[in-house]
C-alpha cells in the first residue's frame, strides 16, 4: 500500500534562505531584530507523483503524453513539467490538465508533448509555477528526479522492438507481475502493447488500490537499459470494465455495453480514450488499432464500420497490427463463444480483406499461436493470431488440438510477445517470467 507524501522545500530567494537562520550565531542581549528588508522566501510545497507513466495520442515520433497522479488531500500540483532533448542546454514548458480519477483522492495529470524529434532521448522533470516577483510572470521550480523517454524513429532505418501481452496484474501479490515486466524491460522495448485486464480492478471502488500497485510496479521495473520509461498502449479488457467481478459480473456482453462502465480506465490513459477503440500511426510504417471485444461498445456497428474504413485508409503501410481482448481464435473457452463469434463474423474478413499479417488477442490466460488464417483455413499469407493473455495471471489449460485445428502450437505459460519489426519481416520471441525464450518465429511484412 502506498502512502505518499508531501514535502515541503524551502527554497531560496534572492540568496537568502530561511533554512539558513538557525545557524547564524546570535548574541544572548542582542537588540530586538529590525523588520526584515526582504519578502520572506516562499515556501513550495511538493507534491510528489504517486505514479508516473507514459502513452501517445498521436504519432509517436513527434509526441508523448505524460500521465502522472497526485493525491489531492496533500495539496495542489500543477499539470506542468519541463523537458528538454538529451544534451540540450535549454529546457522547455508542457503544460496540460488534471481530472479527478473517480473513487480515489487522486488527480491525473496529461501532458501532450507536441513537435518533438524522431528517434530522440528526452529529459523531463515535474515542478511548481510561481508568480515572479515583480513581474508576475510564471517561474518553475522543479521537483526531482529527473525522468527519461525516447521518441520512435520516423522510419524503419532500424528495428523497432516492442512487447506485447494482456491479463497483467491478475494475483493476489505483484511479484510474478514484477518478474514478468522486468524480464520484458531487459530486451529493451519502446513501447508496450496492453491487450485488457490490466489491473483487474473491475472500475470498483474496493479494488482500487490495484490500479496504484500496477502503476507502482510498472515504473519500477518497465525502464530500459538507458533509463528510458516504457510507454503503454492499453486496449480495454473485461476487467477495466464494472460488473465483470465475479460477484456481480453478468453474461458479457448481454449484461450491457457503455463506456461509462470503465470511468476509471479512461481517467487512466488517453488513449484509446473514448468510445474505448482508436489508432495509432507511427512514422510511415507502423498502426497499432486497439479494438474494444463488447467492453465499452457493440464488435459491430460503428466500431466495425470504423474498422472498416481505418484498415482501407492504411493499405501502403507495412505493418498494421490490430489488438484487442477476447480472441477471435481462443486456445481456452468455447470456439462458440458469443464474443469470438462476433469478432469473427466482423472483423476477421477485414483482416483478410486488408492483408493483416498478425493480430494479438488475450483473455484466455494461455500461449498461442496460430496458422496463417484466412477465412477461417489455413492459408499462406494469412493472419496470425498471436495469444492469449498470461502477463501475470493463473494460467489455463489449452484447448486439445483435435478441438481447435487452428492452432499451431499452445502452451499453458505466462509470457509475454518481444516483437522486433524490421524492414522485411517481424521478427517475435515469447518469453516467460524467468525471461527464457520458449518460441521463436518470423513474420513477412505484408506485400
Ligand atoms: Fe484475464
Ligand atoms: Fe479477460
Amino acid at each position: 500500500m502506498l502512502h505518499p507524501t508531501r514535502l515541503r522545500l524551502v527554497l531560496p530567494l534572492l540568496g537568502f534562505s530561511l533554512l539558513a537562520l538557525p545557524l547564524v550565531a546570535q548574541p544572548a542581549t542582542s537588540a530586538p531584530a529590525a523588520p526584515a528588508a526582504v519578502a520572506p522566501a516562499p515556501e513550495v510545497i511538493e507534491v510528489k507523483p504517486v505514479a508516473v507513466y507514459l502513452t501517445w495520442q498521436r504519432d509517436p515520433v513527434t509526441t508523448m503524453t505524460v500521465h502522472w497522479h497526485t493525491d489531492w488531500t496533500h495539496g495542489f500540483a500543477d499539470s506542468v513539467l519541463e523537458y528538454r532533448a538529451l544534451g540540450a542546454a535549454e529546457w522547455q514548458r508542457g503544460q496540460g490538465e488534471a481530472r479527478a480519477m473517480p473513487f480515489s483522492n487522486r488527480m491525473v495529470h496529461t501532458v501532450e508533448l507536441t513537435g518533438l524529434s524522431g528517434d530522440t532521448v528526452y529529459e523531463f522533470r515535474f515542478g511548481q509555477l510561481r508568480a515572479r516577483q515583480p513581474d508576475g510572470a510564471l517561474e518553475f521550480f522543479p521537483h526531482e528526479p529527473v525522468r527519461k523517454f525516447r521518441t520512435l524513429p520516423a522510419t524503419l532505418s532500424r528495428p523497432v522492438r516492442f512487447v506485447s501481452g494482456g491479463d497483467a496484474y491478475g494475483g493476489n501479490t505483484l511479484n510474478l507481475f514484477a518478474d514478468m515486466c522486468r524480464a520484458a524491460a531487459a530486451h529493451d522495448p519502446e513501447f508496450a502493447l496492453m491487450g485488457g485486464d490490466i489491473a483487474y480492478v473491475n472500475n470498483e471502488p474496493r479494488a482500487i488500490g490495484r490500479w496504484f500497485s500496477f502503476f507502482d510496479t510498472w515504473a519500477e521495473t518497465m525502464v530500459r537499459s538507458d533509463g528510458c520509461l516504457v510507454p503503454i498502449v492499453p486496449a480495454i479488457g473485461n476487467h477495466e470494465v464494472h460488473g465483470d467481478a465475479f460477484a456481480i459480473r453478468g453474461g458479457s456482453p448481454a449484461r450491457g455495453v457503455s463506456p461509462d462502465r470503465a470511468i476509471q480506465f479512461f481517467s487512466l490513459f488517453s488513449f484509446p480514450g473514448r468510445p474505448g477503440y482508436n489508432v495509432l500511426d507511427v512514422g510511415d510504417y507502423l498502426s497499432l488499432i486497439a479494438l474494444d471485444t463488447f467492453h465499452a461498445n457493440p464488435v459491430p456497428g460503428p466500431q466495425t464500420d470504423w474498422l472498416r474504413t481505418t484498415l482501407a485508409q492504411r493499405r501502403s503501410v507495412p505493418y498494421v497490427i490490430p489488438f484487442y481482448h477476447v480472441p477471435a481464435y481462443p486456445s481456452h473457452r468455447s470456439f462458440a463463444g458469443t464474443v469470438s463469434v462476433a469478432v469473427r463474423a466482423n472483423w476477421v474478413p477485414l483482416f483478410d480483406e486488408a492483408g493483416v499479417r498478425f493480430a494479438f488477442e488475450n483473455h484466455d490466460h494461455t500461449y498461442k499461436v496460430t496458422q496463417p488464417l484466412r477465412a477461417g483455413q489455413p492459408h499462406p499469407q494469412g493472419t496470425r493470431y498471436l495469444g492469449d493473455g498470461a502477463w501475470a495471471v493463473s494460467t489455463r489449460e489449452t484447448t486439445p488440438p483435435a478441438q481447435a485445428p487452428y492452432l499451431e502450437r499452445a502452451y499453458s505459460r505466462n509470457h509475454v510477445f518481444i516483437a522486433t519489426l524490421e524492414r522485411e519481416r517481424a521478427h517475435l520471441r515469447a518469453i516467460d517470467p524467468k525471461g527464457e525464450v520458449f518460441d521463436e518465429f518470423s513474420i513477412p511484412v505484408r506485400p
